[in-house]
């Protein structure tokens, strides 16, 4: 078995101990090791995290490949620096904005969320990240703005799923504006206190708890303020199984498989089934959004 510092230490002490293990890493200088500091936050799920194993051996990342060992096996080759996003559509300050400018002045936190794939498996991760909230107010959301777009990058080069047309490539994600500005919607740059794994979305992704993992885009390379309802990539594929809200509900299930229970990456074969949560276990945040809303036509 293989123990976590954090299985042997109170969640406080681990905090802090963290901080001072990214002291150190400064010290030894070696980007590779470069921890980031984040503030804890209020937003945390006191459950404890998956394991960092658990978290970065188990992906979908189609773009690296349809098995969930293909985005550990083949993103080593995808390049994350340098990276910048173009953010465009209706905002007052449009414009490509290199990475690190990007994140300058957003306060990092640690958001320990659950996570609740549509396939029916769940994680807990400790995320490090800021509100896509912050970033949005930056650049200046224009009054008929309703949706938020997103794109991954564009690279078969180094994207060998992208060789396979099933998907129409570049993966995209939308959300209302109200559901990218809530608190909860964050954008994370790195996982247990250092930069983001490549096969976990390098160096920059979305992260929406109520919802079904895929609508947590990875490597991010284009934000779009729009007016209309955007394309999103699973809707695309199947319209029928996949709408673009996506909520984590247990009463509504996949046309292939029921959502209201879940399976938990690494509890282990026996003890790991648990019942799904109404909007993943957020509905007291969330469910105010979708008041007067039918979520079963608006899946
Ligand atoms: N983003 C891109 N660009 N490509 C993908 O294939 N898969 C989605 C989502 N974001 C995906 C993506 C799906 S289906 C899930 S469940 C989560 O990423 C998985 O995130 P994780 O590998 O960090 O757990």
């Amino acid at each position: 078995m293989q123990l976590k510092w954090s299985d042997v230490t109170p969640k406080p002490l681990w905090l802090n101990r963290r901080q001072l293990i990214a002291g150190a890493a400064t010290l030894l200088a070696s980007p590779a090791l470069a921890r980031i500091e984040a503030a804890p936050s209020k937003y945390s799920s006191t459950e404890e995290p998956n394991s960092l194993e658990d978290i970065s051996t188990y992906n979908n990342f189609y773009e690296f490949g349809t098995g969930k060992e293909d985005p550990a096996a083949y993103a080593g080759k995808l390049t994350v620096d340098p990276w910048s996003v173009v953010i465009d559509g209706m905002v007052d300050k449009p414009g490509s904005y290199d990475l690190a400018d990007l994140v300058k002045d957003q306060p990092l936190e640690e958001r320990i969320y659950r996570f609740r794939c549509v396939e029916a498996w769940a994680m807990v991760v400790p995320w490090i990240g800021f509100e896509l909230a912050g970033l949005l107010n930056r650049v200046g959301v224009q009054p008929g703005a309703r949706f938020v777009a997103f794109e991954t990058l564009l690279r078969p080069e180094e994207m060998p799923g992208q060789s396979s047309p099933f998907i129409e490539w570049p993966y995209r994600e939308g959300l209302r504006l109200d559901e990218a500005m809530h608190p909860l919607t964050i954008l994370a740059t790195g996982l247990y206190g250092e930069a983001m794994p490549k096969q976990n979305g390098a160096p920059i992704r979305l992260v929406v708890p109520w919802k079904y993992g895929f609508k947590s885009i990875k490597s991010i390379v284009r934000i779009s303020l729009v007016d209309k309802m955007p394309q999103t990539t699973w809707n695309m594929l199947q319209p029928n199984e996949y709408g673009f809200y996506s909520n984590v509900n247990p009463h509504v299930d996949h046309p292939r498989w029921s959502q209201a229970s879940e399976r938990r990456i690494g509890a282990g074969l026996f003890g790991g089934r648990q019942d799904t949560l109404m909007f993943n276990g957020y509905e007291a945040e969330v469910a105010s959004m979708y008041a007067g809303q039918d979520l079963a036509k608006d899946y």
